[in-house]
């Protein structure tokens, strides 16, 4: 029986994986859907601190049998302002609520991942235009920031730079201050420091 990471009332998240390869083909060869973006960052050995779930419909099945991924959320990489956040879904279900669904049960996950307690901050960047995507942010819960001048990059402009509308995602109870890179030290986890004592 498949283990899911996360789950909502619609939707199954399930780390982002090659049997969601033709549903991710679907979503993203559509140019509505990549208006936004410069291009995709997937989890690899060179990009392990970032996380990317498919959220996954509960009732439907997509051509090969398996749970139909209607879209993705997750982290991007690193950014003086914290850890970028994101998400895109097929635009056959735009507007169903399942961006939002699946988005604030990642934010809940996220918070308990034992190899990411050194973050406190996460960032949406957004582009002026894009109201759908902060929608997402406020109804997820985010805090509006401020805007960061000519710092959006598009394929589609072509090198153009413009500004980027800023949302905040704290981890709860954590106080974190204006300007932080939301990033803390912790601990090195216990295997670690068993592997370094034992070579030593
Ligand atoms: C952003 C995106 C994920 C939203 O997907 P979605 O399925 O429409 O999301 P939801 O249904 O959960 O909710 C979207 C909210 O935006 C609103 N919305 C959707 N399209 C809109 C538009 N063109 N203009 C204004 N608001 C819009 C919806 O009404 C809803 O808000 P409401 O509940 O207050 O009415 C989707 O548009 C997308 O994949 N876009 C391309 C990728 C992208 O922009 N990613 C974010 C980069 S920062």
């Amino acid at each position: 029986m498949t283990t899911y990471a996360a789950e909502t009332e619609r939707l199954y998240l399930e780390p982002l994986g090659v049997q969601h390869l033709e549903d991710f083909h679907e979503l993203w060869n559509n140019d509505e859907a990549v208006l936004w973006s410069y291009y995709m960052i997937l989890p690899t050995k060179e990009t392990w601190d970032i996380d990317k779930y498919a959220l996954l419909l509960k009732d439907e099945k997509n051509e090969k049998g398996g749970l139909k991924m209607v879209g993705f959320v997750g982290t991007n990489r690193w950014c003086e302002k914290g850890m970028e956040v994101g998400y895109c879904s097929n635009v056959e279900y735009w507007g169903t609520g399942y961006t939002t669904e699946g988005f604030k049960t990642f934010l809940e996950l996220y918070w308990t991942l034992p190899e990411r307690m050194n973050v406190v901050r996460l960032v949406a960047k957004t582009h002026p235009e894009n109201v759908a995507s902060q929608r997402v942010c406020v109804k997820c819960g985010g805090k509006k920031g401020e805007v960061l001048k000519e710092s959006y990059e598009r394929f589609v402009d072509g090198g153009l730079k413009s500004d980027a509308w800023l949302f905040y995602f704290d981890r709860p109870g954590v106080e974190v201050k204006d300007g932080s890179d939301g990033r803390v030290e912790t601990e090195a986890p216990k295997e670690e420091k068993q592997e370094k004592g034992d070579g030593a």
